[in-house]
C-alpha cells in the first residue's frame, strides 16, 4: 500500500503525515510531496520514528515520482485562510493548485482514492472531478472532499455542552464544508436532546468553527492540528475499506445528485472507495429549512469549479 500526501510540509500536511507515520498499517509507503524545500527534511525527521511505515520526501520537481502507483492520495496543498477571509477567497490560488495536482494523478495513479482538503473544498472537489473526467479517468467512488473535521468538531462541542465523553458522541454532518453549507443533524444525535436555542447556537458554532480557529491564530493560518487528525482518521478509514472492511464515514462525494452534484453524506467505504451511499435520514423542520436555504450556495460553489475546468 502506498499513501501520498501532497502539501506535506504545510501545517495540515505535517500533522497528517505524523499521524499517518504512527497509524498506517505496517509495510505502507508514505510519500511526502511539497514545493517547500524543507520537505525531504520533514521526511527524514518522521523517518526516525520507529514504526514499520517507510517515509520518503519529494521536492518541487518530483511530484510524479511521489504519486507513482499510489493507492491513496491526500491533498492538503494550497494556501490557508487569514482573518476576514472566507474559504471561497482562496479560490484564485488553490483552484490552480488542485488542477495541477489532479492532472499529475491522472498520469501516475488514476485509480487512487483521492481525499481533498484544500479549500474551498465545495469547489476544489468539483475541479478535481472534472479534470479526471476530461482525462477519462473519473470514478466518483474514488474522489472525496474531507469533511471529517466538521464531524469531529460537532462531536467535541456536543460532548462539552452535554458533559459527555466526545468519543462516545456520533453526529451526522451533511452538505458541504463552508459556512451554512455545513449542516449538522443534531436531531439525529443519539442519547441527547437540545433546546431550540441550543440547536441554533451549536449549529452556528459548528459552521463557524474554522473561522474560530482562523481568528484565534490571528493571521497565523487556519486549523492544522485538528484538520490533520480529521484527515488521518478519514485516510485510515479509506485504508480499512481497501483492506475489505466495511467502514462508515461522512464525506463530500458525487452521489445521486438528489440535493446537489456533490454533497457530504454518510457512505460505506470498501475496496473501490464508496461502496454505498447511505440515506441522510429524517430532518427536523429546522434542518430542512437550513438545507433549503443553503443549497443555492452549495450549487454555486460547485459551478465555480466546473466553470474553472471548462475555461482553463
Ligand atoms: C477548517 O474547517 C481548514 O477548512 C478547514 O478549519
Amino acid at each position: 500500500m502506498k499513501v501520498a500526501v501532497l502539501g506535506a510540509a504545510g501545517g495540515i500536511g505535517q500533522a497528517l503525515s505524523l499521524l499517518l507515520k504512527l497509524d498506517l498499517p505496517a509495510g505502507t509507503d508514505l510519500a511526502l510531496y511539497d514545493l517547500a524545500p524543507v520537505t525531504p527534511g520533514v521526511a527524514v525527521d518522521l523517518s526516525h520514528i520507529p514504526t514499520a511505515v517507510k517515509v520518503t520526501g519529494y521536492g518541487k520537481e518530483d511530484l510524479h515520482t511521489a504519486l507513482a502507483g499510489a493507492d491513496i492520495v491526500m491533498i492538503p496543498a494550497g494556501m490557508p485562510r487569514k482573518p476576514g477571509m472566507d474559504r471561497s477567497d482562496l479560490f484564485n490560488i488553490n483552484a490552480g493548485v488542485v488542477k495541477t495536482l489532479a492532472e499529475a494523478i491522472v498520469q501516475q495513479c488514476p485509480k487512487a482514492l483521492v481525499g481533498i482538503i484544500t479549500n474551498p473544498v465545495n469547489t476544489t472537489v468539483a475541479i478535481a472531478a472534472d479534470v479526471f473526467k476530461k482525462a477519462g479517468t473519473y470514478d466518483p467512488r474514488r474522489l472525496f472532499g474531507v469533511t471529517t473535521l466538521d464531524v469531529i468538531r460537532a462531536e467535541t462541542f456536543i460532548g462539552e455542552l452535554k458533559g459527555k465523553n466526545p468519543t462516545e458522541v456520533t453526529v451526522p454532518v451533511i452538505g458541504g464544508h463552508s459556512g451554512t453549507t455545513i449542516l449538522p443533524l443534531l436531531s439525529q444525535v443519539a442519547g441527547v436532546s437540545f433546546s431550540d436555542d441550543e440547536v441554533a447556537s451549536l449549529t452556528h458554532r459548528i459552521q463557524n468553527a474554522g473561522t474560530e480557529v482562523v481568528e484565534a491564530k490571528a493571521g497565523g493560518g487556519s486549523a492544522t492540528l485538528s484538520m490533520g487528525q480529521a484527515a488521518a482518521r478519514f485516510c485510515i478509514s479509506l485504508i480499512k475499506g481497501l483492506q475489505g472492511e466495511k467502514v462508515t464515514e461522512y464525506a463530500y462525494v458525487e452521489g445521486n445528485g438528489e440535493y446537489a452534484r456533490f454533497f457530504a453524506q454518510p457512505i460505506t467505504l470498501g475496496k473501490n472507495g464508496v461502496e454505498a451511499l447511505l440515506p441522510i435520514g429524517t430532518l427536523s423542520g429546522y434542518e430542512q429549512k437550513a438545507m433549503n436555504d443553503m443549497l443555492g450556495t452549495l450549487k454555486a460553489d460547485i459551478s465555480l469549479g466546473e466553470e474553472f475546468v471548462k475555461n482553463n
